[in-house]
């Protein structure tokens, strides 16, 4: 494992159990990404995306192959360690924001540095930092029903990179916002990566994958790298 590699998948399968049968929608996954890339995984629906997405976070498990996460390999963790890890490592943002609609701004924000025991004083900070770096240091007090789509997403990206985690992984983060809207959200990335965050975003929209700096794409739970000439 090279220095700069954060994570590396060799033969990922993942399959359901349905009904007497099993259907197979990972098909042997290879990936290896490295620090500081901003990678988009493209496919179109039924892919595989939130399939992969969910094991890259580490939420769930493949059926078989090997996952290494920040030097450590996941099928070896108990659920405990699983939940550091991925509290740890992986700052999550979802196309439907997943923000708690009974807290603010600020307290969504603050929530994963709770869970990570951060000293109050120096949470509240943190919250206020992450805040004003979405452009949000006005609006802290506002519940996410008084916010706007693109607000509400950059409150889950600060919330995502509050306990400074190794990867940023987005599914489909520009899916329910109009295209000016999900254009500043692009742009926001852009500038977490040229700061040296390590992105994934998960699209099926090859407009979206190409302000990426790799693309692999997913089809049919195979992944293949580059390349959009016939996407
Ligand atoms: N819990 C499950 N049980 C059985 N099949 C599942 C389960 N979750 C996903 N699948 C199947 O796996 C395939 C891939 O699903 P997945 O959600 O990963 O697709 P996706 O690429 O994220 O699609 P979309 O762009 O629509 O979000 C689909 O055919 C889906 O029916
Ligand atoms: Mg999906």
């Amino acid at each position: 494992m090279s220095d700069n590699e954060i994570l590396r998948m060799k033969g990922i399968i993942k399959d359901y159990v349905l009904g007497s049968g099993t259907s197979r929608v990972l098909k042997g996954i290879d990936l290896t990404v490295d620090r500081g890339e901003f990678l988009a995984i493209l496919g179109p629906s039924g892919s595989g995306k939130s399939t992969l997405m969910n094991i890259i976070g580490c939420l769930d498990v493949p059926t078989e192959g090997e996952y290494y996460l920040s030097g450590k390999k996941i099928a070896d963790q108990d659920e405990a360690s699983l939940a550091q890890i991925r509290n740890k490592e992986v700052g999550f943002i979802f196309q439907q924001f997943q923000l708690l609609q009974r807290q603010t701004a600020f307290e969504n924000v603050e929530l994963p540095l709770i869970y990570a025991n951060m000293p109050e004083k120096q949470r509240r900070e943190r919250v206020r930092e992450m805040l004003e770096k979405v452009q949000l240091g006005d609006k802290m007090e506002y519940f996410p029903n008084q916010l706007s789509g693109g607000q509400q997403q950059r409150v889950a990206i600060a919330r995502a990179l509050a306990a400074n985690p190794t990867i940023l992984l987005a599914d489909e983060p520009t899916g329910a916002l109009d295209q000016k809207t999900g254009a500043q959200i692009i742009e926001l990335f852009h500038q977490l990566n040229e700061e040296g965050r390590t992105i994934i975003m998960i699209t099926h929209d090859r407009h979206i994958a190409e302000h990426a700096s790799r693309i692999v794409r997913i089809l049919d739970g195979e992944l293949s790298e580059g390349d959009l000439t016939d996407a």
